[in-house]
């Protein structure tokens, strides 16, 4: 008989819930805020709270609606404990907790990065030891992964993370929030012509964005007064293939260190359109097995909860009912 696991991503902008039996996504509801936080030009904390308080019950039940299932089905339930925004994390664990507590089912907590590493289950099984590139809007960092609940960080970034840096860029080009997805697609219709150095190239398996992000500052600046009518589309190119560049030439170089089975690539930023199709290169040039997952399981989702829920109930693992949320919560520290 196979084993229900419900998890509950809140972490961030969106209220997200998937139903998984250890095999197949039986549904997965995402209530995005992107909209509410548009006109603030990035997430409001505060915001963001009430309206998961809003809709995390409609989620839940829609969710159960869409796998036929009812609450008593569930044999436990998974949720995001950290990192994240305390006020947001606060009302998945909440909920988590409370329907734990009512059906007497096991209360899972997940860390919210391994979970997008952990993702790239659902492409095909993965086997340990394996190297991941966990690329989000708050992370960039190459991670050892030996086990279940095995992290090690050997590289990371010294200031922002590549999906911040997508996000500030896009706001130097006044095209909107959020800036990732607009900034890839305006990318893939311009040209690289313009040259921006690479951050800490030759330095170890570290990385840097916020050079790169002032480089295209003064880009921008020096484009607006000597060539206004230049292409927003060829700064955006210029800019993406640094920026991605960078984060496959750290990889590669940590890839070769150690034989690691996988390279697994995860976090909002592996939703990129030319990270994507340089991996698919990379797996046929250099017979690297590079995995990425599903798009929709890229940015924030419910079903990579649910997944790594899933396998850590399978190991014994669950927790108290009085545990905390916790957004500082260090992915080698679990
Ligand atoms: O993992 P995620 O959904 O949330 C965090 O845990 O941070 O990642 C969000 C980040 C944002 O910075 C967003 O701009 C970026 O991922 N992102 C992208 C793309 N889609 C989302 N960056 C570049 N290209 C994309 N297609
Ligand atoms: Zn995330």
């Amino acid at each position: 008989m196979s084993q229900i696991v419900l998890g509950i991503e809140t972490s961030c902008d969106e209220t997200s819930v998937a139903i998984y039996d250890g095999v197949n996504v039986l549904s997965h509801i995402t209530h995005s805020q992107i909209a509410n936080h548009q006109s603030f030009g990035g997430v409001l904390p505060e915001l963001a709270s009430r309206l998961h308080i809003e809709y995390i019950t409609r989620v839940i039940e829609e969710a159960l609606d869409k796998a036929t299932l009812s609450l008593e089905d569930i044999d436990a339930f998974a949720v995001t404990r950290g990192p994240g925004l305390m006020g947001s994390l606060h009302i998945g664990l909440l909920a988590a907790k409370t329907l734990a507590f009512i059906y007497d089912k096991p209360l899972v907590c997940v860390h919210h990065l391994a979970a997008h590493i952990e993702a790239g289950h659902f492409v095909k099984p993965l086997q340990y030891p394996y190297l991941s590139l966990l690329v989000s809007g708050g992370h960039t960092e190459l991670i050892e992964v030996s086990g279940i609940n095995t992290y090690v960080i050997i590289g990371k970034t010294r200031d922002d993370a590549v999906g911040e840096s997508y996000d500030k860029v896009a706001r130097m080009l006044d095209i909107g929030y959020p800036g990732g997805p607009t900034l890839d697609r305006l990318a893939s219709l311009g040209q690289p012509i313009y040259p921006l150095p690479t951050p800490l190239k030759h330095e170890g398996l570290d990385f840097s964005y916020s050079g790169l992000k002032t480089h295209v500052f003064h880009l921008i600046e020096s484009l607006k007064e000597k060539e206004p009518s230049f292409k927003v589309e060829n700064v955006a190119a210029s800019f993406q293939k640094v920026a991605i560049d960078i984060l496959f030439e750290k990889a590669l170089k940590a890839f070769y260190l150690k034989p690691y089975h996988h390279l697994v690539i995860g976090g909002g930023v592996s939703a990129n359109s030319y990270l994507r199709k340089k991996a698919m290169m990379l797996c046929e040039s250099l017979s690297i097995d590079i995995v990425i997952p599903p798009l929709w399981a890229c940015t924030d989702n419910g079903a990579m909860i649910a997944l790594l829920g899933h396998k850590l109930w399978l190991q014994g693992i669950h927790s108290p009912l009085d545990v905390g949320a916790d957004p500082q919560w260090s992915i080698e520290n679990l």
